[in-house]
């Protein structure tokens, strides 16, 4: 017997909820594991475990019909990784992975230290600065661009497409329009300027323009695949350290842990991204008529794999809205995916965020935060500012 599926009016998309999506989660986890939400006529996972079952059955619930919030964002990102099933899934993911790979990344880790320790001096220096602009942006910029080794296009146009890329994974609300022609810049770009004389010898862009050259990729895939390495790779890292800051700031007391313990840093980066998971949800759409919880869904439902609100489930995450160090099982959170999709770029996202914590812990005995502003951005859960003044060095 399937049941009525408990429904709820709220748009997710909405500047309010935008701003404060929490009490909205813990409503639609109430209602249950699967939830109707009205305005949008999408099915919603609410909970832990539908959300991670959810997407470990990548053949009931497949992404190349796209996992953005409608069906114009769902059709402009078919084809990309993240809105491909396999065969197409496995040969872009297999393409781009081989320099994400933990043992690959690690070796990166003398140069990210290095980076994050100068961002955090310049920091320091101020006294007073902008946690946004200047201590998580930078990191993954730098980082980020020197791999890729695409010409020059500065900061601004890269932070510009990443967001648009975000924006259009929503709904097609004025966030979601403004995003369009930015993505067509960012796709004419790629195109246009990533053949191999035009990028530096040794990065990841390269490899891959290389791999189109010599056959081992079809060239038809090769733009997907070196945006791969751009669209998801910085706000969604930027968020996360947004969300350290502003928790760390918010309780001195595990800010005097963490400096004592600084080996808890890769921990302390994981809940940060637990509690502020930088991307709030992504959707799949059904092959088949299916059961989920007692509720029947249709063949071709658009169900949203709310991340956000399954690393909050209490059930999984005791006191989950509390940001807890020494969380126990904090390496569980859905905050990077799960099963096939899962994060191609988690180590590097997890060593940027652990150098940086690693450098502060060196460098900052105390500090404050002010009144943080929230990103208005259709994915990305972030601050926009969170200014911060330092009260003692180390
Ligand atoms: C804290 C930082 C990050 C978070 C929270 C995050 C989150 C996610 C999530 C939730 C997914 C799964 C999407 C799905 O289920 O459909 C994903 C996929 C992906 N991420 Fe990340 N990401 C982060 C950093 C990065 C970085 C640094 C890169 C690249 C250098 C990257 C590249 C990718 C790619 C290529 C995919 C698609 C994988 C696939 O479809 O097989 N991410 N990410």
């Amino acid at each position: 017997m399937t049941l009525k599926c408990p429904s709820d009016p709220v748009n997710l998309y909405d500047d309010a909820v935008i701003r404060n999506p929490w009490p909205h989660y813990a409503r639609l986890r109430d209602l249950g594991p699967v939830v109707w939400l009205e305005s949008l006529g999408n099915y919603a996972f609410t909970q832990y475990d539908t959300v991670r079952n959810g997407l470990r059955d990548h053949e009931t619930f497949v992404s190349s019909l796209g996992a953005a919030a409608d069906e114009y964002g769902c059709t402009h990102q078919r084809g990309n990784t993240v809105a491909s099933d396999q065969p197409r899934h496995t040969t872009l993911r297999n393409a781009i992975l081989p320099p994400l790979t933990m043992g690959n990344v690690a070796a990166l880790k003398p140069r990210i230290q290095a980076v994050a320790d100068e961002i955090v001096d310049a920091c320091v220096q101020k006294g007073q600065f902008e946690a946004i602009t200047d201590l998580a942006q930078p990191l993954p910029l730098t980082v980020v661009r020197e791999l890729i080794g695409l010409p020059d296009f500065g900061r601004e146009n890269m932070l510009k497409w990443a967001s648009a890329a975000f924006d259009m994974q929503g709904i097609q609300n004025a966030r979601g329009q403004a995003a369009r022609p930015v993505i067509a810049q960012m796709r004419e770009f790629i195109t246009k300027e990533t053949t191999p004389d035009k990028l530096k010898s040794g990065s990841w862009a390269h490899r891959i323009s290389e791999m189109a050259a010599s056959g081992d990729l079809d060239p038809e895939l090769a733009p997907f695949a070196i945006r791969d390495y751009i669209n998801p790779s910085l706000d969604t890292t930027i968020s996360a350290i947004g969300h350290f800051v502003y928790h760390i700031g918010s309780n001195p007391q595990i800010w005097d842990h963490l400096k004592a313990n600084p080996e808890l840093a890769l921990s302390a980066a994981h809940e940060a991204i637990r509690i502020g998971t930088p991307i709030r949800s992504f959707s799949r759409h059904t092959s088949k008529d299916v059961e989920v919880a007692g509720h029947l869904l249709p063949k071709g439902a658009r169900v949203m794999m709310l991340y956000a609100s399954a690393n909050r489930d209490e059930s999984v995450f005791p006191q989950a809205d509390h940001f807890d160090i020494e969380r126990r099982n904090v390496r569980r959170h859905l905050a990077f995916g799960a099963g096939i999709h899962m994060c191609a770029g988690m180590h590097l996202a997890l060593l940027e965020i652990e150098c940086l914590i690693r450098a502060m812990t060196q460098r900052i005995s105390a500090f404050e935060i002010g009144e943080p502003q929230v990103a208005m951005n259709n994915s990305i859960c972030a601050f926009a500012n969170l200014p911060v003044q330092i009260h003692t060095k180390v």
